[in-house]
């Protein structure tokens, strides 16, 4: 496990001042830069003094649908969601789609009376929004075809703890332009880091995203940089970070994508041209020998098991945040802690 720092003058006052209660994380456009920043050192605490924050949750529930199946995402939400004293109900919605029984707007209108926090993951994120728009409690994205913002705040809470500065991180993005790559793309751009996503011809990041990753990163500092060379992209990178290249629903075009990104695979080839001290990054599940070797995703240089612990962290602080309106409740910091 990475050694992990409270940042100089962190406390409990300084979480309460920045609330985001009753809002939803449907994108990582939801947060301002700022809110972004202060969810991952509230994790950052939570990762150092787990104990601190039992109790946060106490006599709140929170319902999770999933259409797509899951283990990291499930797993972290309810230990994470139990270790805070709530409580998680889950729901398998693999078997149809959320909307098909009756209409979203319906199933919205149903929750809010029931419980205190509506947890998504979908195929189209127009689900996300729609019930968002209903319901009138906080809703996360955990995972949609547009973005996947509670992994990208892991990962940017996983390059804050490796490289301490994320305005001095240059991320390489490589391989399908999907919801993984347009969540690290905003995730970047707000939080001042620089991005550079290669793709094949045709598989680009939606534009929409791209554009407004542009404009973010012109008010942070950041870059954002959207090519088809692989080794471009990599070239100096302190981290390099792909995804699968057929995404959950996309599965019969997989072997025709095969075909496709197998210029795009992370390899020792073209890892070697990262930094000397760059770290390989995937959200996982990883097929070792499509988008990656296995000699770089089992390499001392990967971190993908420190991203997938930053997943418990980073959704225990969003939902601390979004539930309770900042950490007022947690204890003082003792002197020994
Ligand atoms: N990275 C991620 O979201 O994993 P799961 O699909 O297992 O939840
Ligand atoms: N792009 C992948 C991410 C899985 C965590 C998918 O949507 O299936």
């Amino acid at each position: 496990m990475i050694a992990t720092t409270i940042p100089p003058g962190m406390s409990p006052s300084t979480y309460a001042h920045r609330s985001v209660t009753g809002r939803n994380l449907i994108s990582i456009q939801d947060f301002l830069p700022e809110e972004l920043s202060c969810a991952l050192e509230l994790a950052a605490a939570m990762k150092v003094r787990p104990s601190d924050f039992r109790g946060t949750l106490v006599g709140k529930q929170i319902v999770l649908f999933f259409e797509k199946p899951s283990l990291r995402t499930r797993l972290t939400f309810e230990a994470g969601i139990n270790s805070l004293g709530g409580v998680a109900f889950f729901v398998d919605q693999t078997q149809s789609r959320m909307g098909e029984r009756e209409s979203l707007s319906d199933v919205a209108r149903n929750l809010e009376r029931w419980v205190d926090g509506i947890v998504l993951r979908t195929f189209a994120h127009e689900t996300v929004t729609t019930i968002a728009q209903y319901a009138s409690i906080p809703v996360i994205n955990a995972l949609s075809e547009l973005e996947h913002p509670c992994q990208a705040m892991a990962d940017m809470l996983t390059l804050q703890q490796h490289f301490d500065d994320l305005r001095d991180v240059k991320l390489a993005y490589i391989g399908d332009g999907n919801n993984m790559a347009h969540s690290l793309m905003l995730a970047a751009a707000s939080l001042g880091a620089s991005i550079s996503v290669a793709t094949p011809k045709g598989y680009e990041p939606s534009s929409t995203v791209t554009n407004a990753a542009m404009e973010l990163a012109a008010s942070t500092g950041a870059s954002v940089r959207v090519l088809n060379d692989p080794a471009e992209a990599v070239a100096g990178a302190d981290a390099v970070y792909t995804d699968v290249w057929a995404s959950m629903g996309q599965e019969d075009e997989a072997d025709e994508r095969r075909q496709i990104f197998a210029p795009y695979q992370v390899n020792r080839k073209l890892f070697s041209h990262a930094a000397k001290h760059a770290i390989f990054m995937h959200c996982l599940p990883a097929h070792r020998g499509d988008e990656v070797s296995a000699s770089v995703i089992d390499s001392p240089r990967s971190v993908v098991f420190d991203q997938a612990e930053n997943r418990l962290h980073v959704q225990k602080a969003i939902l601390v945040l979004l539930l309770e309106g900042g950490v007022h409740r947690f204890p003082p910091r003792s002197a020994n802690a």
